[in-house]
């Protein structure tokens, strides 16, 4: 899979990660259920919505709980983390597929469904770290819309300049203990908008934001 700090890939660093991550759960709820309310209105009836770096899976069972005519398909570079959202998500049964795919290659979009309907992403993409690297993923996720298809977005943030850099690390610490390692390599929200609009969406903003974290999107030209 494309190079990260992480090892995405590796069972115990996946599996380590989701027991992790299910300590954060109030902190991702909040993030999630940002994202279903806006999807409310966005897509309807018997949609297919693909979570782009789906993980375990978390962010795809909501959505086929909230919308019951939803087509979800999981789409992750790890196969570790496939087999964990196929088992979280057995009883959905053929409401879900999968798809193995790592967004950093090149041709990562050639066997996967086009016409989508909207296209999801939850901390994900900055895995890719560089803004020439991330940029021409949001123009391929772009490609694999129908026309008026949305996708969104929940992503770290950096803020905007060094001395707003440097005040969020002390509020972390402040607040946390210790600040977050990968602050210093995620795109501003201002940087997120811009490749949006670079890739072609319309009707691009920030949809929610909490501290670091933003759901940023925007839709297909009809
Ligand atoms: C922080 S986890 C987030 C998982 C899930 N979206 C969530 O919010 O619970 C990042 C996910 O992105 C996947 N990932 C990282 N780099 C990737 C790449 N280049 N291609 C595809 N998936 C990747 C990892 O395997 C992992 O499942």
């Amino acid at each position: 899979m494309a190079k990260s700090e992480h090892e995405w890939g590796s069972e115990q660093y996946d599996q380590e990660w989701v027991n992790k991550d299910s300590r954060r759960a109030a902190e991702r709820d909040a993030q999630f259920n940002a994202a279903l309310s806006w999807l409310s209105v966005f897509v309807s009836g018997q949609s297919r919505l693909m979570d782009l770096g789906c993980g375990p899976g978390t962010l795809a069972e909501k959505l086929l709980t909230a919308f019951p005519e939803m087509h979800v398909i999981c789409s992750d570079g790890s196969d570790e983390m496939l087999k964990l959202a196929r088992q979280r998500l057995d009883s959905y049964g053929n409401r879900v597929s999968y798809a193995q795919a790592d967004f950093g290659a090149d041709n990562w979009t050639a066997s996967l469904p086009r016409q989508l309907d909207g296209v999801v992403s939850a901390r994900a993409i900055h895995n890719l770290r560089k803004l020439k690297l991330i940029g021409p993923v949001y123009g391929q996720i772009h490609e694999l819309l129908r026309p008026g298809g949305v996708f969104m977005n929940i992503e770290r943030v950096n803020f905007a300049t060094p001395t707003l850099r440097r005040h969020f690390r002390e509020l972390q610490i402040k607040t946390r203990g210790h600040a977050a390692k990968m602050d210093g390599a995620a795109p501003s929200l201002a940087q997120q908008l811009s490749l949006l609009k670079r890739a072609g969406f319309r009707d691009i903003d920030c949809f929610w934001r909490e501290t670091n974290t933003a759901i940023v999107g925007g839709f297909k030209r009809e």
